[in-house]
């Protein structure tokens, strides 16, 4: 087999996804695409416009007419990617808190998720890209050549934002960001559509106690080992 050309990453809220994804499409030379930023640009435009994240119609809508590009990153301060929508540089206004708090809840209308697809399946369809997010092995990449599912536990994870955000100079507490991951879990995990959930195909990495360099070279070792095993012998 040759090397998987499209990797699927899914996983909860600040398991070290996006780390590792784009260590991963640097190391390969792919495309490294975040869907996470497709909902955070509706909630981030509900916010704005003062629509209500929780009105299915109004958010099915939203998403339905709204111009969102991903493109390569445009600055060096620190992006993956650019995010714009209607023409303006979102890249860092749907990382706001606003946006953590409402995000999951604009995520779990069906609409919404109909509505965003159609672009997620385009880049995958393209192939050499690793793709991050909740339902990429299950739903909108079920062929992808690798599937990864990177868990820890919500109090590691909670740990590992609080060191981010102490590291950027902000004051939160550990038992506020528990309690928002908490939340966040319930929300992705219990919708009714494409809800948080490994693939039955996915390899499941807990990633607790792990560096993000080990976690790395393991997802690496089995890029490897898929590129060189006979199918029989792939896991
Ligand atoms: O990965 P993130 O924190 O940027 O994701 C933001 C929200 O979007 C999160 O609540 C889950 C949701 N999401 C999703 O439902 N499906 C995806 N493929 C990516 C993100």
């Amino acid at each position: 087999m040759s090397k998987p050309l499209t990797i699927a990453i899914d996983g909860p809220a600040a398991s070290g996804k996006s780390t590792l994804a784009r260590r991963l499409a640097r190391a390969l030379g792919y495309l490294y695409f975040d869907t996470g930023v497709l909902y955070r640009a509706v909630t981030w435009a509900a916010l704005q416009r003062g629509l209500a994240p929780d009105d299915p119609a109004a958010m099915t809508h939203l998403a339905r007419s709204l111009r969102i590009e991903v493109r390569p990153p445009s600055r060096d301060d620190g992006r993956s990617n650019d995010v714009w929508v209607e023409g303006q540089d979102v890249t860092w206004a749907v990382r706001a808190p606003e946006v953590d708090r409402w995000v999951s809840v604009v995520a779990a209308h069906p609409g919404v998720r109909e509505a965003l697809k159609a672009v997620q399946r385009r880049i995958g369809r393209q192939g050499r890209v690793v793709m991050v997010g909740r339902d990429i092995g299950t739903v909108i990449m079920p062929d992808a050549d690798l599937k990864i599912y990177l868990d820890a536990s919500v109090e590691e994870r909670a740990r590992r934002r609080y060191l981010e955000a102490q590291g950027r100079g902000e004051t939160v507490s550990y038992a506020r960001i528990l309690e928002d991951l908490r939340a966040r879990d319930r929300l992705d995990a219990s919708r009714a559509v494409a809800p948080l959930r490994p693939a039955p195909d996915a390899v499941v990495l807990q990633s607790d106690g792990l560096t993000p360099e080990q976690v790395f070279e393991r997802v690496m070792a089995l890029v490897r080992q898929r590129n060189s095993a006979p199918a029989e012998q792939r896991v």
